[in-house]
């Protein structure tokens, strides 16, 4: 029997997207997405499409097509999962915070209640499918506890489970792109006719021979991996970036030249203010966990460094702002450009912003924040201060602007922190000139053409530049 009824527990940042394309390339399939927010679930039926919980490019156009049609949101999470021959597990597993390997392990909170609302609620044989990222044998978590409530009524199954791992390797700001045309999709599990039904799905859209089968715990932990080397390519040309800054060579020339080798490749090594989002952190941290856990303590310590050189450029980047000042920020007007993580996305978790924003402000500046598409209660929150509010030690504060121009107006320092279209497309001499000189400009995506802005007494630092 074809798959006929979806269901996704969870729709967040994967969620949202990920069944939205699904349901696209699916139309006999009815895809319903519940979530226990139910301020989300109403966010994601809004006839106003720009207020989806989520932005993403592309993603209202295919919300638009198929919503109502075979698309639903719902905060029916019984009815939901009662209905569905095929469920998704798309919640969040963030670090732990508390107890046992708090700071590192992966929270399975949110994974585990999802399974016991399917173990719940399910009716005749339904298949999951572990979407989130999670630690390796974490299906085993799942099928335990899916497995307390199968049914057996007169020697026949009347609730039975199967359990398959297929992670996301979507990036937020191209989620769209990258589901319509993935590089490969992974599919673990041993049960033949759950992997054939699941398969069936993908290949509607995607080539077959991009659909890689693993076993079950090869493709959790090869999500973990993906993470783990494309951060760490971040944090190496980063560290290499302050090399450049003390010696003189310029970042983007040996980042052109590294990327020219073919076995090296270009991508993944624009020099930044530090990675951020919700995964690479956490997923770092978890593969530390995992490692401990299981006695490979150099290996941990090997994968630790990532993030050991990532908060490092964080910090890196807000002293040398400060030192620039001589010292001190203290009054200084600092217009911040950027807060989301990356540009064409909403999501400020774990944004570079708000750390070098917080030590900026612990030193007294006065920040002037804009972005196009993050809202100042998200900044307040990521801050922990609110707009307008003194700082009681420092005396700095914060606020919200949605207008560059003005605000630019007598200004110390503006400092580029995500690598917005708009802000390629300033007028940057227009800008400086108006400027309370001497003044400076920080350019940590090295977005800017340095020729064009240094003049009239402008400074300017770009990462991995001497300027
Ligand atoms: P998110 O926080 O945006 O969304 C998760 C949603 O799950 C939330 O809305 C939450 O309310 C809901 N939820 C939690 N428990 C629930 C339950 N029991 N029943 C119903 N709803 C529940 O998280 P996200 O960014 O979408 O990430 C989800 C998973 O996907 C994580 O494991 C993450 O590591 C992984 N991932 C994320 C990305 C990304 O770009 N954000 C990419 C690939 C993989
Ligand atoms: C990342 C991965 O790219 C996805 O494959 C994965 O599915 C996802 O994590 C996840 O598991 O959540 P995402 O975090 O959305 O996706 O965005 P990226 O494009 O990877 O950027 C992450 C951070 O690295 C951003 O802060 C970005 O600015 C930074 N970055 C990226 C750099 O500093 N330099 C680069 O060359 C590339």
């Amino acid at each position: 029997m074809p798959i006929k009824k979806i269901c996704c527990i969870g729709a967040g940042y994967v969620g949202g997207p990920t069944m939205a394309v699904i349901s696209d390339h699916c139309q006999d399939i009815k895809v319903t997405l519940v979530d226990t927010n139910k301020e989300k679930i109403q966010a994601w039926n809004s006839k106003d499409l720009s207020r989806l919980p989520i932005y993403e490019p592309g993603l209202q156009e295919v919300v638009l097509r198929n919503r109502g049609k075979n698309l639903f949101f719902s905060s029916d999470i019984e009815n939901s999962i009662k209905e569905a021959d095929m469920i998704f597990i798309s919640v969040n597993t963030p670090t732990k915070i508390k107890g046992l390997g708090a700071g590192y392990a992966s929270d399975l909170k949110w994974v585990e209640s999802s399974a016991r609302q399917v173990a719940k609620y399910a009716i005749g044989h339904t298949i999951i499918v572990e979407k989130s990222t999670v630690p390796v044998r974490t299906a085993e978590l799942i099928q335990e506890i899916l497995n307390g409530s199968q049914k057996r009524t007169k020697n026949i199954e009347v609730k039975t489970f199967s359990v398959l791992s297929s992670p996301e390797f979507l990036a937020e700001g191209t989620a769209i792109k990258d589901l319509e045309n993935p590089d490969r999709v992974l599919i673990g599990g041993s049960d033949q006719k759950a992997i054939k039904l699941l398969r069936n799905i993908y290949t509607r859209w995607i080539p077959e021979d991009k659909i890689l089968l693993t076993n079950v715990w090869s493709s959790e932990l090869s999500k973990l991996i993906a993470n783990a080397f494309l951060a760490q390519r971040i944090s190496s040309i980063n560290s290499i970036s302050a090399l450049c800054e003390a010696t003189k060579a310029d970042i983007q020339e040996v980042v052109k030249a590294i990327g020219s080798d073919k076995r090296i490749g270009k991508k993944f090594l624009s020099p930044s203010p530090g990675f951020g989002g919700s995964c690479f952190k956490k997923d770092i941290l978890n593969l530390v966990y995992l490692c401990r856990f299981y006695g490979l303590e150099t290996v941990a310590n090997y994968w630790e460094q990532i993030l050991f050189i990532n908060d490092w450029q964080k910090k890196r980047i807000s002293s040398l702002i400060i030192e620039k000042f001589f010292g001190t920020v203290s009054d200084k007007k600092i217009v911040i450009l950027g807060f989301a993580f990356k540009s064409s996305t909403n999501d400020t978790r774990e944004s570079p912003a708000i750390e070098i924003s917080k030590d900026l402000i612990e030193n007294g500046a006065k920040l002037f924040i804009n972005d196009p598409k993050v809202t100042a209660l998200q900044i307040e929150k990521e801050i922990g201060l609110k707009e307008f509010e003194i700082e009681p030690f420092s005396l700095g504060s914060w606020q919200f602007v949605s207008e560059i121009k003005s605000s630019i107006k007598e200004a110390d320092a503006i400092v580029l922190l995500t690598e917005w279209d708009e802000y390629r497309q300033i007028n940057w001499k227009e800008i400086v000139s108006k400027m309370r000189k001497p003044a400076w400009i920080f350019d940590t995506r090295s977005i800017l053409e340095i020729d064009e802005v240094k003049y009239n007494g402008m400074n300017i630092w770009q990462v991995g530049c001497v300027a």
